[in-house]
């Protein structure tokens, strides 16, 4: 493969973005956790997050690199957007602004290619620019391709080095949690 270039993501690129989310949890096996459209929906009980919305509306709450291949270097299935890493900023009280990525994902025939390593030579540039400290990341224990990757590029692995836990509180707990006295 010759040519690929990264680029910000626009709300045009939504469709894919959602796609290669979707791939990201496959590969995870968590696929059915996708619960995000492209652009949101009511449903009877719940309102469906909108990627559109969220990503590129009056208060972004992430951000987009767009991995793309010209028209000739196209997947079998015609899509030219091949790759993609979301991230966010956040903030420690420690040491203050933080990035974090969030997704970070390569088609398997574009793999090898340099693509990634682009998009996190881009987002530390991005993270430097802004002033960020660190970027920090979450990794599935069994995914020892993608933790020999970061590791091999001088990312720690917290849990091992300091023993941090990974906590959340579902939505039903949040409910129950705003409506206690
Ligand atoms: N094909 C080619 N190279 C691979 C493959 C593969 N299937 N799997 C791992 N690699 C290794 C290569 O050995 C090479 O290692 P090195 O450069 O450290 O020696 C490296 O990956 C390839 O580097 P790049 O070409 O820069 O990266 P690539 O464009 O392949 O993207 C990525 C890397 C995003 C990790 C990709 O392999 C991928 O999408 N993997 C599956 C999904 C995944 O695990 N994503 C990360 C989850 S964690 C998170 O999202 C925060």
């Amino acid at each position: 493969m010759a040519k690929f270039m990264i680029r910000i993501a626009t709300p045009a690129d939504c469709a894919d973005i959602l796609r290669l989310i979707k791939e990201l949890a496959s590969y995870e096996n968590m696929a059915n956790a996708v619960k995000l459209t492209e652009k949101g929906f009511f449903t009877l009980i719940f309102f469906v997050a909108d990627l559109l919305e969220d990503g590129f509306g009056e208060h972004p709450c992430y951000h987009c690199l767009i991995a793309e291949v010209p028209k000739e270097d196209q997947a079998p299935n015609g899509y030219t957007v091949v790759g993609f890493a979301m991230y966010y900023f956040t903030y420690d009280p420690w040491i203050g602004k933080m990035i974090y990525l969030e997704d970070f994902y390569v088609m398997e025939p574009y793999r090898g290619f340099g693509i990634g390593s682009e998009m996190l030579k881009r987002i530390s540039q991005i993270a430097i620019q802004n002033r960020c400290c660190s970027m920090h990341f979450l990794v599935v224990g069994w995914n020892t391709a993608s933790i020999e990757y970061y590791t091999r590029r001088g990312a720690l692995d917290l849990s091992k080095q300091e023993g941090w836990h990974l906590f959340k509180f579902s939505k039903e707990s949040l409910i129950k949690l705003a409506s206690e006295e």
